[in-house]
């Protein structure tokens, strides 16, 4: 949570500042704040404007006009600690204002911080945790910056990627990281700092990745770098194959319109050269030996863990191993039954989540082999877990996850077939489904033409109070992935049922007015969900039916024809008209629908 993003170079910091932090504003827009390095006969000072609200706010702050400087720190803030507010809003500055700071993260102990500090003298005039971190640097400095950092950084417990700046050393800014992300972009003499590589992208191709604490010196031609200990340590720059472009709009009017629409690509990038009919499926996991596994375990949050679910039916009916899904913050906290014969799967779009990373962590110390699937290149997943499998989605901005989603599924599956053909299991299915598997783009495509009779549909329930999502087996995952892009953006009550489920209590709650949506996308068991569909009908609700059978039954409101496929690669289908549902019913309710209220793209607190 919170976007971090700084500049050093010829040119003047500013204008650069303010892209970055617009183009990271899905990590965060409660507030937002600049700091440069202002010179006036060769005297530096820090100077800096920040203010609650969105980075639009800064941008028409009269005194942005006074910071002149080429050197300069930047943040969009997701409030932790302290409600959204000029005062909490970064960067903070030490008593002295000598040195400027900006925090993503949290430190867990900045209450003992804080009263070490007063001991000291100092005065802290915000509620924020991070404004210990100046001062501590302030308190512990004796004439050596690294020395202060690295002493500073030592008393920090919790999670931080930080930038200082100061007068003491105008031509750098010092960086640092534990738990959050930060990424430096690298082009002749200018060099660019930011949580997250969009926001350089236009820039430069060229990153250095910063890990867990190190600290970086960062200068107009030479970047440094050092562990907390000080000890200096030499890091690849890493190329990275996104565009800028990706990164922009394109015409759409909203970045979520945008991923939606990008998903054939998407998925098509994903697939790759990793399946092909008449071959075994190529994937960089040869030296894993899968028949040492009695069980599989998928962990993840939110639209990830949702992607999970919908890929367990294809590990238990291609690899014949148990595989359970759970949420990463609740598998790291009840002990789970693993050791070095289960096979750990992580799913995360960011890379960066921390109950996800701790997830990890955990399955790591338990002896079992980790495999994550990951969006973000180099991000903090791909450096802890054994192997790494990268979706090709694309860098996703929309808070509201669609194309990732898309491409977790279709790589779980190609993952399971992968795992299948290891362990040598006979399948006379397998050829078929890589084929359905290769059809998805222009599915995909297909299902994109639904979108007009969606509007349709969203602008006649769109000021409805509550609406259920009911599914069997893979329609039932993506019922709780359509239930949760609908609550995330159009603020709408809504769950997500086990069809069969909603007699045993749920149907209480049925009453005129109510909508139920209902996904049908199996031949063998859409009967059964009609069934229930029409229950709640017979009950005064709403109705709206996603299939791919040939329905006619004219007491259901609304039916969204999408194309037919294999029922377990179905989600990647069947998500679509719900993302535009979602989507379009927020649009009627004139929201945001980037930037949720209360929500962050990456969310990098527990
Ligand atoms: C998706 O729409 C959500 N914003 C959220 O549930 C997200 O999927 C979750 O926080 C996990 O994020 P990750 O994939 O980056 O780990």
């Amino acid at each position: 949570m919170c976007g971090i993003v700084g500049y050093i170079g010829n040119k003047k910091a500013v204008p650069i500042l303010i892209n970055g932090l617009l183009s990271l504003e899905y990590r965060g827009y409660d507030s937002a704040g600049i700091a440069v390095l202002n010179s006036f006969n060769n005297t530096y000072k820090i100077d800096f404007v920040k203010d609650k609200g969105r980075v639009k706010v800064l941008q028409d702050n009269k005194d942005l006009e006074l910071l002149q400087g080429n050197v300069g720190i930047a943040h969009t803030r997701w409030a932790t600690h302290g409600s959204p507010s000029k005062e909490n809003a970064h960067p903070h500055l030490d008593n002295s204002k000598t040195f400027a700071v900006v925090h993503n993260g949290i430190i867990e102990n900045y209450l003992e911080l804080k009263q070490k500090l007063l001991d000291n003298g100092y005065i802290l005039y915000s509620e924020t945790d991070t404004e210990v971190i100046p001062n501590l640097i302030h308190l512990n400095y004796k004439g050596d910056i690294l020395q202060a950092i690295s002493k500073t950084l030592k008393e920090l417990k919790g999670s931080y990627a930080i930038e200082v700046i100061s007068p003491l050393f105008p031509d750098k800014i010092i960086v640092a990281k534990k738990d959050s992300p930060l990424v430096i972009g690298i082009k002749d003499d200018e060099k660019f700092i930011a949580s997250d590589i969009p926001a350089a992208l236009s820039h430069t191709n060229k990153f250095y990745f910063l890990d867990e604490e190190e600290i970086g010196i960062i200068e107009q031609n030479s970047v440094k770098f050092f562990d907390i200990d000080l000890n200096e340590i030499q890091k690849d720059i890493k190329n990275i194959d996104w565009d800028a472009e990706s990164s922009e709009k394109n015409g759409f009017e909203d970045y979520m319109l945008k991923e939606i629409f990008e998903q054939p690509n998407a998925i098509r990038e994903t697939i790759g050269s990793r399946v092909s009919l008449d071959k075994n499926v190529n994937l960089e996991l040869d030296d894993i030996d899968f028949k040492n596994f009695n069980k599989i375990y998928i962990v993840a949050c939110g639209t990830a863990m949702h992607a999970g679910i919908a890929a367990k039916y294809s590990f238990e009916k291609f690899c014949k191993i148990p595989t359970e899904v759970d949420m990463a913050s609740e598998f790291r906290y009840r002990s789970p039954l693993i050791d070095e014969h289960t096979l750990c799967i992580f799913i995360t779009q960011s890379g960066e989540t921390a109950d996800t990373i701790a997830a990890l962590k955990l399955a790591k110390s338990l002896g079992s082999t980790t495999i994550s699937i990951v969006n973000v290149m180099g991000s903090s997943i791909t450096r802890i877990s054994d192997y790494t499998l990268y979706t090709h989605a694309g860098p996703e901005i929309a808070v509201a996850s669609t194309k990732a989603y898309v491409c977790q599924v279709t790589l779980l599956n190609i993952l399971a077939i992968y795992i299948s053909e290891r362990l040598g299991i006979e399948n006379s299915d397998l050829n078929i489904f890589k084929q359905s598997l290769l059809e998805l783009p222009e599915k995909v495509k297909d299902v994109l033409t639904t979108i007009d009779t969606i509007k349709e549909i969203a602008s006649h329930v769109y000021n409805q109070r509550d609406l259920y999502f009911i599914g069997r087996g893979a329609d039932y995952a993506v019922s709780m992935e359509g239930s949760l892009k609908l609550k995330e953006i159009s603020y709408i009550h809504s769950e997500a049922y086990a069809a069969g489920e909603l007699k045993h209590g749920p149907i209480a709650l049925i009453e005129n007015g109510v909508t139920v949506i209902a996904i049908a996308t199996n031949p063998n068991i859409y009967e059964k969900t009609l069934s229930n569909l029409e229950e709640s009908i017979t009950r005064g609700a709403n109705s709206i039916l996603v299939t791919n059978q040939r329905i006619i039954n004219d007491k259901i409101n609304y039916i969204i024809n999408i194309p037919e496929i294999n029922p377990i690669l179905s989600p990647i289908i069947s998500i679509v008209p719900l993302q535009l549902f979602a989507y379009f019913i927020a649009k009627n309710k004139k929201l945001d629908v980037d930037k949720p209220r209360n929500l962050a793209k990456s969310v990098t607190v527990e």
